[in-house]
């Protein structure tokens, strides 16, 4: 008798939709693919575009959990496709694109348009009063702790699940998110960085800022690169306590 476990059928609903096509509804689609070892969602849909239907719209870049491009709801709650294997999911999956960003189809969504937006607006780029950019001045000696301390902030792929699993954002549209609190704890961290604090209260010193937060803690729990997100808030909102007390 052979020990050989048979492979599972996974039965993959997805979430269709095409907001150019003025015929198309949102509705459901489900696809059988049978599961292979080490199979991740990214796989899945390959095979559903390659052998089910090649107009299905998805994005990726990487493979690897790097470019943050292929982030979507997984039975409703925000992941990477590429980082999610499909033996740690039951038969049925549900798929369905990350809300709040703009849909381009399917699972496809434009969240670069929002991230250049939150940059720009937060200025996330290193700051030095000196008019003369002094490029040996930055690249001055910084203590390797603190050089990690801001590496680990850094490795951030704005992939939007933060923003997806924030229930203040589906109520504020314009609150900056954890994404972006998580960018200025960066920034402040850096001794390179001469803005003051009181530059920072300016940029996020309000309810669209550290002060919209409630501390529903969701954008912890599902970025997939582990960021320490609610320490990085906790220490923001401090800071800015303090700086607001100072006015
Ligand atoms: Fe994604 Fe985490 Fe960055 Fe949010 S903080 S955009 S969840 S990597
Ligand atoms: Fe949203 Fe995270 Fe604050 S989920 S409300 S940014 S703790
Ligand atoms: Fe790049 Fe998934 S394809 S993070």
């Amino acid at each position: 008798m052979s020990n050989e476990k048979k492979a599972r059928m996974l039965k993959i609903n997805i979430l269709r939709f095409d907001p150019h096509d003025p015929e198309d509804v949102p509705h459901m689609e489900t696809f059988k693919v049978e599961e292979s070892d080490g199979m991740t969602l990214y796989i899945v849909l390959n095979e559903i575009r390659e052998h089910h239907d090649n107009s299905l719209k998805f994005d990726f870049v990487c493979r690897a959990g790097i470019c943050g491009s292929c982030s979507m709801l997984v039975n409703g709650r925000p992941k990477l496709a590429c980082r999610t294997l499909t033996s740690k999911l039951g038969e049925h999956i549900t798929l369905a694109p990350l809300p709040l960003f703009e849909l381009i189809g399917d699972l496809s969504i434009y969240t670069g348009k929002w991230m250049r937006y939150l940059n720009e607006h937060l200025e996330t780029w290193i700051h030095d009063k000196e008019k003369e950019l002094d490029v040996d001045k930055l690249e001055e000696r910084m203590e390797p702790e603190l050089a990690n301390e801001i590496y680990e902030l850094d490795r951030c792929v704005e992939c939007g699940c933060c923003v997806a699993g924030c229930g203040t954002i589906q109520m504020r549209p314009t609150f900056t998110g954890a994404v972006g609190l998580n960018k200025i704890a960066r920034y402040h961290l850096d001794p390179r960085d001469k803005r003051s604090d009181e530059e920072y209260y300016e940029l996020i010193g309000d309810e669209d800022g550290i002060f919209g937060c409630m501390t529903l803690l969701g954008c912890e729990d599902v970025c997939p690169k582990d960021l320490p997100l609610q320490s990085k808030i906790a220490y923001l909102r401090r800071m800015m306590i303090k700086t607001s007390m100072k006015n």
